[in-house]
């Protein structure tokens, strides 16, 4: 399954860089202000910019530190006897890295009925609900809070730097979305448990990216509209949620993970208590005054932004908002989208990326 993450630029990553390519030169500085799965911030980096990353969720923070932090491949010095003690050979890897080993001792995590297995599978009794949630098999929730006691850990006892530790929570997030017993996104589970979630959870070493560079990209968390005043680069991008959906409420598993905590589970969904994140950009009264915050605030005389004609602004608006602030310049593409047979969506989606410029 991969990620499927709602409003992933995946698809139109190749239109987006272009279009930065048009605007600044190799090797500018470029903001991916709402970073998400920090795809486009990844595969900025490999283009040869100065990448900012950012966002309000946990789980992206790990993401963008995996994609562009690292200058060489981890060691994970500190955490010899855990390796030790946990990894066993594999014969089709006869010379495994460090990073393999990790992974390895990892996925050998005694299996606990915890907080996963508790809260999340069928077996579980929940605190907050009569009903036991099934978001995952019993097996691999108990395999979750083992991996989870172990990072937790390895964490207590210094035996991993802090980017090491982001890494190990991405891959532990990437091999969830594998077996997870859900449609697309964490709002709902699924009655009974789907193909997928029948396998077996396993852990994977992602291909990762290394380089001198990763000591010149930056990773923030935090609000848009708060974190804009730090930030001087060349271009902002910016890809806003389009619709009401909110992010916390809809990948909130995937947010206890990365935060490594156990958060109350409320109602049949089992989620946890997210107002914290909670983003103006869901709520159309709200939009304007976030956008204009964030356009105030940072230093940069581009802003390159993405949007949807599913959007909860329109285009029209959108060139209100923006045109007190310079040129504003937008360019459509259409393209095919997903939708069921039944469904009463169009089957072609515009989409748009408007430019504002303020030299
Ligand atoms: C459309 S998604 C971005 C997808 C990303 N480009 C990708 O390819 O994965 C929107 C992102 O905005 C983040 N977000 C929403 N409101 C925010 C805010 N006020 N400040 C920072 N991030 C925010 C969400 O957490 C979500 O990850």
């Amino acid at each position: 399954m991969g990620y499927r993450y709602i409003g992933s630029k995946s698809k139109i990553i190749d239109t987006v860089l272009k279009k930065i390519g048009d605007i600044v030169p190799e090797g500018a500085h470029v903001t991916d202000l709402m970073t998400g799965t920090a795809t486009v911030a990844i595969k900025l980096r490999r283009h040869g910019y100065k990448v900012t990353a950012n966002d309000l969720m946990t789980y992206s923070y790990h993401h963008a530190i995996s994609g562009l932090k690292f200058s060489v491949p981890p060691t994970f010095q500190m955490a010899d006897e855990f390796i030790s003690n946990n990894y066993r050979a594999i014969e089709n890897i006869p010379n495994p890295t460090r990073y393999e080993m990790m992974i390895n001792a990892l996925n050998n995590s005694e299996p606990i009925e915890g907080y996963f297995w508790r809260e999340f599978s069928l077996s579980g009794a929940p605190i907050k609900s009569d009903k036991p949630r099934n978001y995952f098999s019993s097996e691999n929730a108990a395999k979750i809070d083992g991996i989870r006691a172990n990072i937790e850990k390895l964490v207590r006892y210094d035996a991993l730097k802090p980017n090491e530790k982001s890494l190990l929570l991405h891959d532990l997030i990437m091999g969830t979305n594998d077996v997870a017993n859900i449609a697309g996104t964490y709002g709902h589970h699924m009655a009974e448990l789907v193909g997928r979630a029948k396998h077996s959870l396993e852990l994977y070493p992602s291909e990762l990216l290394t380089g001198e560079d990763a000591e010149h990209h930056t990773v923030l968390q935090g609000y848009a509209e708060e974190v804009s005043s730090q930030i001087s680069c060349d271009i902002c991008y910016i890809d806003p949620p389009y619709m009401k959906r909110q992010y916390a409420a809809n990948y909130h598993i995937l947010e206890t993970l990365a935060r490594g905590d156990e958060p109350e589970a409320i109602g049949v969904s089992g989620l946890r208590p997210w107002r914290d994140q909670y983003s103006n950009f869901c709520t159309k009264t709200k939009i304007r005054d976030s956008f204009r915050s964030i356009i105030t605030r940072m230093k940069t005389d581009n802003f390159l932004i993405s949007y949807s004609e599913d959007g909860l602004l329109d285009i029209e608006d959108f060139v209100e908002l923006l045109a007190p602030f310079g040129d504003v310049y937008i360019d459509e593409f259409v393209h095919k989208r997903f939708k069921s047979n039944s469904s009463k969506l169009k089957s072609q989606l515009t989409e748009y990326l408007i430019h504002l410029n303020r030299e």
